[in-house]
């Protein structure tokens, strides 16, 4: 057998029928609770101006040294592939002026993400993520509603296992004496030479190299939590109050850091521990310090964004039937020209009137239609023969009990119109 000369990039994937409508579904329940909560839709181009990440992410992170997908265009622009979701909708809301209506802006957002990540289970180079931003408000209301909107969203999805770990940052009050704090800390660890140069650039990154030797040198490293001033932790309890007050459950992590710069306060994963190492199957916080950074006002704001692939993989994990299996509720099988252009009229018919329809193409016979009704997923199957146009009407079948009837060709419509929607 011929080889394709072409295959899918490295890290990235097909998404094929059923696992195509899965991803579809998966991210259309994420959406739901937030559309639901009244968050208007935004979408953004798929690249920005480099500029944007290395300020908006952080010049130190991961994602900005070694992730991205950057690239100078013909006009000599330099311009990344987005890696994440936060700074361009903070750039457009910036750009487009709706902060200067009324606050807070509540926007929600979807699509491709791409990072140049050594491929693993549940990490690509190309993924999807749905995501909200509540841009303009310091209310700690805000980040619980986004955290209890995540998680009926999972829970919308059939998901029990999802886990929330809670930290806050602390602001600009609290930060620089846990920074002196750690790095102290952090100095007097044996580091090798890339993480010590780290200690002094961006010591809260440290706490989140994953390598068990680091990890077990850091078990005595101070608290963010040790450090937060009388106003960060009140926000911080009210968020974890009116959490419970929704009846959702958390886990306080004080060792809780994110790979993105621009966090302050409430930082929030959800996690599944059926992934392995790639755990995180959503995650955000409060960024109130962004805006002022990408040159506006001060817009306090807090969001999240979850992962659509590893969303589905956490499915999978707990054994949930895939969701929004393709389908239709009728198939057509035509046996003969004049069936055919007959039977052509009638699928156009039922689709327009909302009916989920197929019909056999390519003159198959009766037994080749009858298995591509049955793979089709479809409740009936409608046989028209040249008998049955002969006679005026069309046998329709129940696939699911066997029984068939025979229905004038005049009423087929109406009938499967009615049959399907009860
Ligand atoms: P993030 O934690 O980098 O946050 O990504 C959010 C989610 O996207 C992750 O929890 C994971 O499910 C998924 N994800 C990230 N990288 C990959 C990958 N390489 N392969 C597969 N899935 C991946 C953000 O992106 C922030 N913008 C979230 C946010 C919004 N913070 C505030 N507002």
């Amino acid at each position: 057998m011929n080889q394709p000369t072409f295959r899918a990039p490295k890290g990235t994937f097909d998404l094929v029928p059923p696992r195509g409508e899965a991803v579809l579904a998966v991210r259309d329940a994420m959406a739901g609770p937030v559309r639901r909560a009244g968050y208007g839709y935004v979408e953004t181009p798929s690249f920005e101006e480099t500029g944007l990440f290395a300020r908006g992410v952080g010049e130190s992170t991961d994602i900005v040294t070694k992730e991205m997908y950057s690239f100078t265009t013909r006009g000599g622009d330099d311009v990344s592939l987005r890696p994440e979701g936060t700074a361009p909708v903070l750039r457009a809301a910036l750009e487009n002026g709706l902060h200067r209506g009324a606050l807070p802006v509540k926007l929600w957002y979807g699509g491709s993400y791409y990072r140049y990540e050594r491929p693993q289970k549940g990490r690509f180079r190309h993924f999807s993520q749905v995501g909200a931003e509540v841009l303009g408000t310091e209310d700690p209301a805000v980040d619980a509603e986004l955290i209890v909107l995540a998680m009926d969203a999972y829970r919308a999805l059939g998901l029990t296992e999802v886990r929330v770990l809670i930290n806050s940052l602390g602001s600009s009050e609290s930060r620089p004496a846990y920074r002196d704090a750690l790095q102290q800390f952090l100095r007097g660890l044996d580091l090798d030479e890339d993480t010590a140069s780290r200690v002094e650039i961006n010591p809260l990154r440290v706490l989140d190299d994953k390598r068990p030797d680091v990890q077990k040198a850091l078990a005595d490293a101070p608290l963010v939590t040790d450090f937060l001033s009388d106003g960060d932790r009140a926000h911080h309890d009210r968020v974890r109050r009116l959490l419970t007050d929704a009846g959702v459950p958390y886990d306080d992590d004080p060792r809780l850091v994110r790979g993105l710069d621009y966090y302050t306060r409430t930082l929030f994963e959800f996690v599944h521990d059926g992934l392995g190492s790639q755990s995180a199957v959503g995650g955000g916080g409060r960024y109130d310090g962004l805006s002022e950074l990408l040159g506006g006002p001060r817009l306090p704001s807090v969001g999240w964004a979850l992962g659509a692939e590893r969303t589905l993989l956490a499915m999978e994990a707990e054994g949930l039937p895939l969701p929004g299996t393709p389908g239709v509720d009728v198939y057509l099988v035509p046996l003969g020209d004049d069936a055919e252009r007959h039977a052509f009229g009638l699928v156009t018919e039922l689709r327009r009137a909302g009916v989920a329809a197929d019909v056999a193409t390519g003159g198959r016979g009766l037994k080749g239609a009858m298995k591509a009704a049955d793979r089709s997923g479809a409740r009936y199957a409608v046989v028209v023969g040249e008998r049955d146009l002969a006679d005026g009407v069309a046998q329709v079948k129940d696939l699911r009990s066997g029984e068939q009837e025979p229905v004038a060709l005049g009423d087929v419509r109406s009938h499967l119109i009615t049959a399907t929607s009860s």
